[in-house]
């Protein structure tokens, strides 16, 4: 898979993106990383690629054309016109759902704006999905793009050491991870629970299952609205909340 980053900032993109997991994927060819500096686009010897807003405000808006030029050279590369995600808080929320869909993309492009914004008309022209990573507002999009590029790297196959790993985890199917231990078998007084200790696969899948519910209902009750429960399931969540287990 491909990713390509439109940035003022590329050297920020690339430190954080080549490191561990996607960083061993980038190395062994599943994923290639690509920041365009977009000030390499501007059309004047300074560099300038920001200037004043129209009608006023403070700071400086970053210009169309060094944008469009940079997009256009990725698109002539590459033979194609891939998505364009356009990172802003008022984008759509991203969340496990979007990185699934945008796993099954070939190719990706990430637009990373800094100080007040980016000139609306380039973003009319250019842009297919506008993505927030939650209500809070960072100086610019490099951040929200290494956080959507991580978690959609993770779903692309052999990234991930056991293929089956990321599907057990936590928002697989709506539910959280449950707790998990590892050696000693006992620390700070705390004994790793028996069941786990049994070896007896049939109980450790239905304690584990048991916790993951338990935990959603204790932490993130929103998310059982969309979870595929079985009849046993509820079952369980009901006993849970009739014995105020929570
Ligand atoms: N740019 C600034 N804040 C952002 C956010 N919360 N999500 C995506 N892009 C942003």
């Amino acid at each position: 898979m491909n990713f390509y980053i439109l940035t003022l900032f590329p050297e920020m993109v690339m430190q954080g993106l080549n490191t561990s997991i996607i960083g061993r994927a980038v190395k062994n060819g599943l994923l290639n990383i690509e920041a365009i500096n977009i000030r390499d686009f501007a059309q004047n010897k300074h560099g300038q690629v920001d200037d004043y807003t129209y009608g006023g405000g403070a700071g400086l808006l970053m210009q169309a054309a060094p944008i469009y030029r940079a997009y256009e050279h990725i698109c002539e590369k590459i033979g194609k016109k891939p998505r364009v995600i356009y990172l802003t808080p008022q984008g759509d929320v991203f969340n496990q759902g979007y990185a699934e869909e945008f796993s099954k993309e070939e190719d990706l492009i990430f637009l990373c704006g800094h100080y007040e914004g980016i000139d609306e008309r380039v973003l009319e022209e250019i842009v297919t999905d506008y993505m927030s990573i939650g209500d809070y507002v960072l100086t610019g999009g490099e951040l929200p793009s290494m956080v959507m590029i991580d978690a959609i790297s993770r779903l692309v196959p052999g990234v991930l050491n056991k293929q089956a790993s990321h599907e057990i985890e936590s928002f697989h199917d709506n539910l959280l991870e449950y707790p998990q231990y590892t050696r000693p078998e006992e620390w700070h007084g705390k004994k790793v629970p028996d069941v786990l200790l049994s070896g007896h696969h049939v109980n450790i899948e239905k304690w584990r299952r048991e916790q993951s519910l338990k935990r959603t209902l204790e932490r993130r009750p929103d998310l059982l609205e969309n979870a595929n429960l079985t009849k046993q399931d509820k079952k369980y969540l009901q006993s849970l909340k009739e014995s105020d287990n929570i």
